[in-house]
């Protein structure tokens, strides 16, 4: 028995990369998946279908609205309704500040932030129909941040953006549409795909263990389970963001309030925060801990 059997989950981004990993994984562990991408889409619903399992292919980019509707009319029209979606189409198009280009800014807000709007909106209008229908069970959406948009990294004002963006809109999403039954959770994964290879410094830093025996820290296949867990119809996570590579999983505390100075009968003038601010025991920053990447075979 699967641990997803029953459930009809959308995936983009699903012909490589996370997606494509995603997408096996729901398969073999019984959910109907519709896989979508710009590229190779039909090539992993073969896949899925050749190890036994059942998926549906759709081609086209998420940032066109009409996509995201076919997405979820997939699902409905293929398996008879949807319960979860996972945003996780991305691109990356780095460059400092100063050289960023407008198409390079745009196409990251529109694949990423406009890409997980068209899919997820289309998805909380199906289940509120079916709520209002008296049909108010277990639905998942899962979004994909990035360290990047967590703790914020030089060269990336785009993604970074869109990052922080798709993180906090879990949280409205647990909110909004927790009465439809919706939980809405986030993953900053670290996984060796095409990206990351790429990127100085990383690529290398990831690389598959010289023993091919040992464990593979950064194989992309291990974000998967987090994911497919997220999705179960018995998950009490929601609103929450977890790190993930390897064998790390980890929660995150987010934004939280660690200090304050409070009146409640004046105004501060800016000489009295001048006064307790500078102040020696008024922080001037607060610690964070973040997901860390370290060699294969090193301690977390
Ligand atoms: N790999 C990592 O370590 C890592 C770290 C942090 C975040 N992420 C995020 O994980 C997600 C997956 O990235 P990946 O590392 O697997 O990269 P990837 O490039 O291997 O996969 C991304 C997939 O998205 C598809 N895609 C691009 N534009 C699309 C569009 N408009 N519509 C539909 N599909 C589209 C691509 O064709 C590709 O198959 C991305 O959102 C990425 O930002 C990855």
């Amino acid at each position: 028995m699967g641990q997803l059997d029953g459930r009809v989950a959308v995936i983009t981004g699903a012909g490589g990369g996370l997606g494509r990993e995603h997408a096996l994984l729901f398969a073999a562990e019984g959910a109907k998946v519709v896989v979508n991408d710009v590229n190779n889409a039909k090539e992993v619903v073969e896949e899925i279908a050749a190890a036994g399992g059942k998926a549906v292919a759709v081609e086209g980019s998420v940032a066109d609205m009409a996509v995201g509707e076919q997405l979820v009319a997939a699902a409905v029209e293929t398996y008879g309704d949807l319960h979860v979606v996972v945003n996780n189409a991305g691109v990356i198009r780095d460059s400092m500040l100063c050289n960023m280009t407008e198409e390079q800014f745009d196409l990251v807000v529109a694949v990423h932030l406009k890409g997980a709007f068209s899919v997820t909106r289309a998805a909380a209008r199906h289940w509120r129909q079916e709520s209002k229908a008296g049909r108010t069970i277990d639905r998942a959406i899962i979004q994909t941040s990035s360290g990047s948009g967590l703790h914020g990294n030089i060269g990336q004002w785009n993604y970074s953006a869109v990052k922080a963006g798709l993180t906090i809109q879990a949280v409205n999403a647990s909110r909004e549409l927790g009465r439809y039954g919706v939980r809405a959770n986030v993953i900053a994964p670290v996984g060796r795909t095409g990206p990351v290879i790429a990127t100085p410094g990383i690529g290398a830093a990831v690389a598959a263990p010289e023993d091919e025996n040992a464990f593979d820290r950064y194989h992309p296949k291990h974000v998967s389970p987090l994911v497919a867990y997220l999705s179960t119809a018995d998950c009490p996570f929601t609103g929450q963001v977890f790190s993930v590579h390897g064998g790390h999983v980890g929660l995150y505390a987010g934004y939280s309030l660690r200090h304050a100075v409070n009146t409640t009968d004046h105004q501060w003038s800016v000489a009295e925060l001048a006064d307790v601010m500078g102040a020696d025991d008024f922080p001037k920053s607060v610690e964070i801990t973040r997901q860390r990447i370290v060699p294969q075979g090193g301690t977390q």
